[in-house]
């Protein structure tokens, strides 16, 4: 698909394309075409019978028009804004169009940065355009194709940068979202591994280590070779870098994704409807390699590196057991108390593995953690918690302004008697298990990060798509915008710590 920012005068008004023309109700359409702006006129009973939110075709001799009712000019904002496009552009494709011109100047929202603004619409195009069709038969006619997306926008010039990152993000996003949809007997460990090891090798400035088992023991990280235990897939640690100044200066970020390949619950065997769309447990690791390939192919001037712990949680005569004594990397002693809370488990040793060696200036870890931060928080936010109580609203703008929205929970010290330990130094679980699970586990993740700023980001509640999203089903991609916008606004950022 090719999407362009055009001078509204230089649109080319052919037959061949679909005007797409979003109007606040009660206002009349006009466009730089006289003629085409005459014909859309006599459809104005049209536009009035079309309720807020509503997308419609309309057919004339002069060609093909899209109308589409933002609702109250006073309630539109970027947010809305978003949406709609993403609405439109499934129109577009359950509608089998494939040229089409965006009328989106005259529905700015007020008082927002419009050079974000930019960015989020080619990413938001793409974002909306995606389909998991890796796995199904190609109809004879081939899969409905968005050909061409030209956007009516004023100045396009002085946004072009922006555009451009925006394509790159959604790409970038995209790519995350195959990662995570692939079934979890393909993507295994080892798979995910080579999938970075692929991508990494086509970039510019950028490295990748991946320890095996045996690397692992050697090292002394006892929670992610115990969790994995119970399965034939051997776990892997994923380290991707990415260099975009001298090799020697201090790494600016580490992103730290959960990579559960598959996440049955272990011994603590989940039930068959709570199993089911755990391949997915591995889309923190995916938002990593997502969020790297998109900086790396920013240029940003930054060092990140990007740790993956990678292992699938199954159950058998090998298996981790409730009761197990763990000894992770940094040497405390983790006490399982369910099998099923593994990811903190391995996120234990990739933070602490990142807190001794590379000291980076700020961590920020992704994971499908628990589903209690989606019972908190519903399915519009990922559960955000910081050691850094004072960064937590410049945390939630980059949220606002990125999409990936976040919303804060507490980490208050107090928590931290939840998780004391009988006969190890830290449970994986709290004492109160059905209250505040979120919170107990981002508190489980706060003891091995030292005295590191630091961010964790519970993206359970976004990992996949909900109806009125005008996503596809299945992986969302979440966070990786998050992660590139936090990259890109760092250098203002780390002033404020
Ligand atoms: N991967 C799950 C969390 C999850 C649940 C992610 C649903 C996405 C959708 C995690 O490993 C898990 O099993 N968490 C448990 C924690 C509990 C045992 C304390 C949970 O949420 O039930
Ligand atoms: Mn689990
Ligand atoms: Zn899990």
């Amino acid at each position: 698909m090719e999407i362009k920012l055009k001078e509204p005068q230089k649109i080319n008004f052919s037959k061949k394309a679909v005007l797409v023309l979003p109007f606040f109700p009660g206002e009349k359409i006009s466009i730089k075409n006289k003629e085409i702006e005459k014909e859309i006129n006599k459809f104005s009973e049209t536009l009035t019978s079309l309720k807020e939110n509503e997308v419609r075709l309309a057919l004339s001799e002069k060609g093909k028009f899209i109308f589409f009712n933002t609702g109250e000019k006073e309630k539109w904002n970027q947010r809305k804004f978003i949406l709609s496009l993403r609405k439109i552009v499934r129109f577009l494709k359950e509608n089998n169009i494939s040229q089409t011109v965006l009328f989106l100047e005259k529905i700015i929202p007020r008082g927002i940065d419009l050079n974000n603004l930019v960015r989020q619409i080619p990413e938001n195009i793409l974002l909306a355009d995606y389909e998991f069709t890796l796995y199904k038969e190609k109809p004879k006619e081939g899969w409905p194709e968005i050909k061409l997306i030209e956007i009516s926008w004023p100045n396009p010039q002085k946004y072009q940068k922006d555009f451009g990152c925006g394509k790159i993000i959604g790409q970038a996003v995209n790519f995350s979202r195959d990662l995570s949809n692939t079934p979890g007997g393909e993507m295994t460990p080892q798979r995910l591994a080579e999938v970075s090891f692929k991508t990494v090798k086509k970039l510019k400035n950028s490295k990748i280590e991946i320890f095996d088992e045996r690397k692992l023991k050697k090292l002394g990280m006892g929670g992610i070779t115990g969790v994995s235990r119970g399965s034939s897939q051997k776990p892997r640690l994923i380290i991707l870098k990415y260099f975009g100044k001298d090799r020697d200066r201090k790494i600016d970020l580490a992103f730290i994704g959960k990579g559960v390949t598959f996440d049955t619950g272990g011994l603590h065997i989940k039930s068959s409807d709570a199993m089911i769309e755990m391949h997915m447990d591995m889309s923190g690791g995916a938002t990593v390699i997502g969020a790297i390939l998109a900086i790396a192919k920013i240029k940003l001037p930054l060092n990140i590196i990007g740790l993956i712990p990678a292992v699938e949680n199954m159950p058998s005569g090998q298996a981790f057991r409730p009761g197990d004594l763990l000894k992770a990397y940094n040497g405390k002693i983790i006490e399982v108390i369910s099998t099923d809370a593994e990811g903190r488990i391995i996120l234990a040793d990739a933070l602490s593995y990142v807190a001794k060696n590379f000291r980076p200036k700020m961590m920020v870890d992704v994971a499908t953690l628990t589903g209690a931060a989606t019972v908190a928080l519903g399915r519009w936010a990922i559960g955000l918690f910081t050691n850094l109580p004072k960064m937590e609203n410049i945390f939630r703008q980059i949220g606002e302004d990125s999409g990936d929205y976040v919303w804060p929970l507490p980490l208050w010290e107090e928590y931290e008697e939840e998780i004391k330990g009988t006969f190890g130094d830290i449970a994986n679980l709290g004492k109160t298990p059905k209250y505040g699970g979120a919170i107990t586990a981002a508190t489980f993740l706060k003891n091995f990060v030292e005295d590191l700023p630091w961010a964790h980001l519970d993206i359970a509640p976004t990992v996949t798509s909900i109806e009125n999203q005008w996503l596809a089903k299945g992986a969302s991609g979440t966070g990786v915008r998050y992660l590139v916008k936090l990259a890109q606004d760092f250098k203002k950022i780390e002033k404020s710590f």
